[in-house]
């Protein structure tokens, strides 16, 4: 049975995106495929109003997350989490061979240049951390955060995980200034999953140069030669990069500004909903996901809820690590509308109701 899917990635894909990508197959290295390429490019550089580098990668995000300290981090890392994310970015770091000192934040909690203080040392080359925090639902300030780092060690890269904030909450690319900001088709951009996407800059990029064993797949350089003539390093998802055109071309239709406030309202429709039926929302209040609701389970029996909203065809998702017993989540970004959130809590209320 298909559900309407208001889960955490991958999200809602609108049926004309889905035909988009039944286009006739091209080759990767032919001058369709350049144009393609070019204008992707292009179009996120307008959304995301910037001129960073834009690297088009088969594989999902994690696979630029991993890229990313394999190209900019020798030996040491300062990784700050606030959840599961935030720990896995960490693992990447540390199972390529790096040190990472970590600053752990407790969950729900937003992350702050005050828990950095005095820790980007002169050692530090690079400091990672999650933008919106997909188990716990904090959106975290990293213009702050990057510009903290910067305060205390200029040399040192910044590298923001945007998986889940994207195309969903202007993250004021040019005055965070990351080095690389990676996320996915599967989230906000309302895609299948199937490829990352990551803003590079050119300090990164010269960084690599003095990076022994960066690998093939991910290796910035590598991919900077290709994405300079318009081609990707290896095998692109080229059905998925028609509809990634598509989608592209409907967000900047609606325009930045109204995409993010659309979601913010219906951020707002589901907080005001779990404070009114619910034990309200877990994170932080003033630092909270405008792309995904993390609810308070409270009393409620969760597993019996969700199989009822199940089989009124709608799915939302688990908790997840540390808080996937006391909370549960609903995905509300990419093409879901309020009218769409608005049917789902009428669901949600005749099964509480009952
Ligand atoms: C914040 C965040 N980072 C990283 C990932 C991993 O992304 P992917 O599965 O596309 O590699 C996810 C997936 O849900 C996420 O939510």
């Amino acid at each position: 049975m298909s559900r309407q899917l208001f889960t955490v990635g991958p999200v809602h894909v609108e049926q004309d995106t889905l035909q988009a990508m039944t286009k006739p197959m091209i080759t990767h290295r032919c001058k369709e495929y350049k144009e393609l390429h070019h204008g992707i490019v292009e179009k996120i550089q307008k959304a995301l109003n910037t001129d960073m580098d834009v690297f088009l990668v088969g594989g999902s995000a994690t696979v630029m997350i991993e890229g990313a300290i394999r190209n900019g981090v020798n030996t040491n890392s300062l990784g700050i989490t606030n959840g599961s994310f935030g720990n896995r970015s960490i693992e990447c770091a540390e199972l390529n061979g790096k040190t990472v000192e970590k600053v752990q934040v407790p969950w729900g909690m937003a992350m702050k240049p005050e828990h950095i203080a005095g820790k980007v040392t002169k050692d530090i080359e690079a400091v990672h951390w999650v933008s919106n925090e997909s188990s716990t639902g904090v959106f975290s300030d990293s213009v702050a955060l990057a510009k903290e780092v910067r305060a205390q060690n200029p040399d040192a890269l910044v590298m923001v995980d945007a998986v889940t904030s994207a195309f969903a909450m202007d993250l004021k690319v040019k005055d965070m200034d990351p080095d690389s900001l990676v996320f996915g088709t599967q989230k906000a951009l309302a895609l299948p999953p199937g490829m990352a996407i990551m803003l590079c800059s050119e300090k990164l990029l010269e960084k690599a140069k003095t990076v022994p064993n960066r690998g093939f797949y991910s290796d910035l350089l590598k991919i900077k030669k290709q994405a300079d003539t318009d081609y990707a390093l290896t095998t692109p998802p080229v059905s998925l990069m028609y509809a990634l055109d598509y989608q592209l071309d409907r967000a900047l239709k609606e325009g930045m500004t109204v995409r993010y406030e659309r979601h913010a309202q219906m951020a707002k429709m589901v907080r005001d909903w779990a404070d009114k039926k619910l034990a309200g929302v877990f994170p932080e209040e003033g630092y909270r996901s405008n792309s995904i609701g993390v609810l308070n389970r409270g009393d409620l029996d969760f597993d019996t809820f969700n199989s009822k909203l199940k089989a009124k065809g709608y799915e939302i998702s688990n908790g997840y690590g540390d808080v996937k017993e006391k909370t549960f989540r609903i995905g509300h970004m990419g093409d879901t509308t309020p009218a769409m959130v608005k049917e789902l809590l009428s669901a949600m209320d005749e099964i509480l109701e009952e």
